[in-house]
């Protein structure tokens, strides 16, 4: 639709013809910072900025300096740039966990752009959850909207080796636990990952999300991975404020290029860049708001059998800078087209569809992303995994090492399972309280948490990774299996089975799990089976159901008891279903 046709949803508050006495109440306030009749008037595009960056989210907290090269382009092209803030979410310093506050910036933000004169958004994307929280709200409300990525953080460098957000302190916990580094060392080494502002440099959920929102058509081409201290950043997010007036202007909804297409392509992406386990809640999350049929089996179906191409930590060796420096996520795609796995008529913001905008990009620096004829491993998407304890998993099979094949999957007549003794922990306190001192765990023994889940641990927590007893460590073995009803963070190489859905806390048999119970997985079939006949699992059932079911904690606000009421599973987006289902009706009667 051309600018003629169609009108602005900011003229409702300002330019109503019919009732000047409420325009006048819309326009006036607007006046008391400096802005002009004329620039609320003369039927400029009204973009809002959402601002995602504050001291409480450090890795967003960049945006509030690009938002100024954000305003520039948007008024080069004609527009009047209007800045808010968001919801902050900071991943790793909010208790209990940043995931809860994913639905909470979606709804807030939801309201903001509904109820404001806001003809398109800038969505200031970043830290893990703000990416998603930001693509539903533009899926609901449907107007005009555009992502800016604030890049990851420089490079981090100890004794001349990459160390990587997140990923180096997984690491260092190890070297801590052995006692080859003291505490000083420890924060030593872990404070080398953080070099500048921006986002975690390594392939964690940031990364990810950040790549996927390009591959999904939601971002500028190439602006995923540009580094947050970089001029070309700036440059970037120049090009992006003049490029939102144009989409208002040519009316380019999200549900132009949220199509399933998009989507699939970014499972696909997501398997060549080595993608983080939460993709997966994120992504059906966002194509939920956006009315688009996405399950777990497209992962599976789309995902499952694409190579690594890109060596980023944690599945491989470098960090962002590396990836810009060679080609970014537009390499990548151009490699998955070669393979005729991208859709190539998937359109972008850029105007372009995804074929277009890739087709010339070319690898920089094959170490860092390969060639799609020799990746670093084939086969590196998610195994989606069932069983008799749980409907759905996932598993990322990139990070399975040589150690743990050798160690688990050596026998000759199956090669893809192997069996062991269950250690049940009933959430992280559990877990941090008994594992140096539970008897009898040792490297068969299979770690399983729940109480983790959306409902259990609100917003479910990252903690399925958990790291064996030091006595074990010591002896050379630094992982066991894990399994569990919560999340995992991106930057961790530990190969669990994780997002089990449902969670113990909303009726899965994982509540009926005890400790010293056989498990058997089977990665090749896609199984996790407790070796229990289902009358022996029934009558545990009945038994815990009859106490009253899987003890919880206690919500410790309002929104943890809102959220715990509303919130559907892993496998399903882990999205409140009111909202989706509001939607929907309101999709069939037409958005306002
Ligand atoms: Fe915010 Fe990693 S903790 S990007
Ligand atoms: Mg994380």
């Amino acid at each position: 639709m051309s600018t003629e046709e169609h009108r602005l949803r900011s003229r409702a508050w300002f330019d109503d013809p019919s009732d000047p006495g409420m325009t006048a109440i819309y326009l006036e306030r607007y006046l008391n910072y400096g802005m002009t009749l004329d620039e609320l008037r003369s039927g400029k595009p009204i973009i809002g900025i959402a601002q995602s960056g504050s001291d409480l989210s450090p890795c967003n907290r960049h945006h509030l300096t690009l938002a100024g090269r954000v305003r520039d382009g948007i008024i080069a092209a004609g527009g009047v740039p209007l800045e808010f803030p968001t919801h902050p979410i900071q991943e790793t310093g909010k208790r209990p966990g940043a995931a809860l506050d994913r639905n909470l910036a979606y709804l807030g933000l939801v309201e903001l752009l509904y109820g404001y004169p806001i003809d398109g958004v800038v969505l200031t994307i970043g830290c893990d959850k703000t990416t998603p929280a930001q693509l539903m709200a533009a899926a609901t409300v449907n107007i005009p909207a555009i992502a800016l990525s604030v890049g990851p953080m420089l490079n981090g460098w100890y004794d001349g080796k990459r160390t990587g957000s997140g990923t180096i302190i997984w690491k260092a916990r190890e070297l801590l636990a052995t006692g080859e580094i003291d505490h000083a060392q420890f924060l030593e080494l872990v404070a080398s990952s953080t070099n500048s502002v921006g986002f975690c440099n390594t392939m964690g959920t940031a990364s990810t999300m950040n790549s996927l929102t390009e591959a999904l058509g939601m971002e500028l081409p190439g602006g995923a991975a540009i580094p947050a201290a970089y001029r070309q950043r700036a440059q970037f997010a120049y090009e992006t404020g003049s490029r939102i007036v144009e989409l208002v202007r040519d009316n380019v909804l999200p549900s132009d290029i949220l199509t399933r297409d998009a989507f699939l392509n970014a499972i696909a992406v997501n398997s060549a860049i080595g993608g983080s386990t939460n993709a997966p809640i994120h992504l059906q999350a966002v194509a939920r708001h956006m009315g688009v049929e996405l399950s777990l089996a497209d992962w599976e179906e789309h995902g499952r059998d694409l190579p690594l191409l890109v060596n980023l930590q944690p599945a491989g060796e470098y960090l962002g800078e590396d990836f810009y420096r060679a080609g970014g996520v537009p390499a990548v795609v151009n490699q998955l087209m070669r393979a005729g796995r991208i859709r190539q008529d998937a359109l972008t913001v850029s105007g372009a569809t995804i074929g277009d905008n890739c087709r010339d990009a070319t690898i920089a620096d094959p170490a860092v992303i390969r060639p799609i004829d020799e990746p670093l491993k084939e086969h590196a998407g998610f195994a989606v995994m069932t069983g008799n304890i749980f409907d759905a998993a996932i598993m990322k099979t990139s990070v399975i090492d040589d150690a743990f094949r050798d160690r688990y999957l050596s026998d000759p007549d199956d090669p893809d399972a192997f069996e062991g003794r269950a250690v049940v922990f009933d959430g992280p306190e559990d877990y941090h309280r008994r594992i140096e001192t539970e008897p009898g765990i040792d490297e068969h023994s299979i770690l399983f948490m729940r109480g983790a889940g959306p409902i259990g641990y609100p917003g479910a927590a990252e903690v399925v990774n958990m790291q064996p007893p030091a006595a074990l460590l010591h002896a050379g073995i630094e992982s066991l299996p894990c399994v569990g009803d919560g999340r995992q963070s991106g930057t961790s190489g530990s190969p669990s089975i994780l997002n089990a859905s449902p969670e113990a806390a909303a009726g899965g048999n994982l509540a009926v799990l005890r400790t010293g119970d056989p498990i058997r997985v089977d990665l090749r079939r896609g199984r996790v089976d407790l070796l229990l006949d289902d009358a022996e699992i029934a009558c545990r059932r009945t038994a815990l159901d009859e106490s009253g079911g899987y003890p919880m904690p206690e919500s410790q606000t309002p929104w943890q008891q809102l959220h715990r009421a509303g919130v559907g599973q892993m496998d399903t987006g882990m999205v409140i279903e009111d909202a989706v289902e509001f939607q929907r009706i309101a999709q069939r009667r037409g958005l306002p």
